[in-house]
């Protein structure tokens, strides 16, 4: 059979440019070669490259995190060439990259989300009135980010200027959320019609991690993963149509992972990845590996769906 040439993007110009270089590396050592020949681009300087080269690319592998890569940008430009690429297109990537825009849908979908509100740059915050309002402690985040970078978890209304500033050099709009304590879980599903959830996995930052901060996610170690979640059955169950209802909620395609905090037996949704993160050791293959299917073999799934 003739070997498929596949595109494999990473790098790419958002904050988590260093997280994609990784996972770019890892995903070109687990495909298969002899199924495979694989052209590496870098977005951030190799477009160029990846259009002249169009004509002979058989389907592409977005590993790109954030803006400019998973949030629909990359995904309009290889429609424009007709490259077939794993995962959402162009409209659900830009929502789920906006959490804004996701929230809205999944609060239509009936999907519980973590009570918040929404600031832009120009706006004045009344500390005390937010307080009122969402309680406390807060989490405060850029709108169209990942990785945890510029979010703050806020214990008095004394530090929530500071938290608000520190979103603010990430994006011009930033969301005020009520911290929910609780486990947290994250739902992955895969395929293209009616996609299947995978097992939940279970996150557990390590000591001195509030919260799944990006050393407590890139810090090999830091960070327990289980996989399945601790959970009852009736839990998983409902994580897992959470998952798959938040994923057709953004108009996803293909596969994607959805964070959400399960406190007693509530369970709120926090965001759906499009592009999750993809070293054997991330989130979505280890649920991949717990249902038995490898990371070459989750490879091979994604750029099968991506044609067919
Ligand atoms: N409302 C919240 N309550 C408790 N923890 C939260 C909340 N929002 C975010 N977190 C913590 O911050 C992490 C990152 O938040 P998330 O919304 O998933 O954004 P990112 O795109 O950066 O992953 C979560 O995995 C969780 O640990
Ligand atoms: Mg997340």
């Amino acid at each position: 059979m003739k070997k498929l040439t596949i595109a494999l993007l990473s790098g790419g110009a958002s904050s988590e440019r260093e997280v994609s270089l990784k996972s770019g590396d890892q995903v070109y050592e687990a495909l298969d070669k002899e199924k495979y020949k694989v052209i590496r681009y870098d977005p951030k300087t190799e477009i160029n490259r990846l259009v002249a080269d169009a004509p002979e690319i058989d389907a592409c592998l977005i590993i790109l995190h954030g803006p400019f890569g998973e949030d629909g940008t990359v995904q309009g430009l290889l429609d424009l060439l007709g490259i077939p690429y794993q995962g959402t297109g162009v409209l659900g990537s830009a929502l789920a990259m906006n959490k804004i825009a996701a929230k809205k849908l999944y609060e239509k979908a009936g999907l519980p989300v973590p009570p918040y509100i929404a600031i832009n740059r120009d706006e004045k915050i009344d500390p005390e009135k937010i307080a009122d309002q969402l309680g406390l402690p807060l989490v405060v985040k850029p709108v169209q980010g990942g990785s945890s970078i510029g979010m703050s978890i806020v214990k008095s209304t004394e530090t929530l200027k500071h938290a608000v500033d520190i979103a603010f050099e990430q994006d011009n709009s930033i969301l005020i959320e009520t911290y929910i304590k609780g486990i947290e879980i994250t739902g992955s599903v895969i395929g293209n019609e009616k996609p299947e959830a995978l097992p939940v996995v279970e996150i557990i930052p390590g000591k001195g991690h509030e919260f799944f901060d990006y050393e407590a996610k890139y810090t090999a170690g830091l960070t327990q993963e289980t996989c399945p979640a601790r959970i009852n059955e009736d839990l998983t169950k409902k994580a897992q149509e959470y998952a798959q209802a938040a994923h057709s909620a953004l108009f996803c395609k293909g596969y994607s992972r959805t964070d959400m905090i399960l406190k007693n037996n509530d369970i709120y949704v926090l965001e759906t990845n499009t592009i999750p993160g993809m070293t054997p050791t991330s989130l979505l293959p280890l649920a991949a590996a717990t249902a038995g299917i490898s990371f070459s073999e989750l490879l091979d799934t994604l750029i099968e769906l991506s044609i067919s």
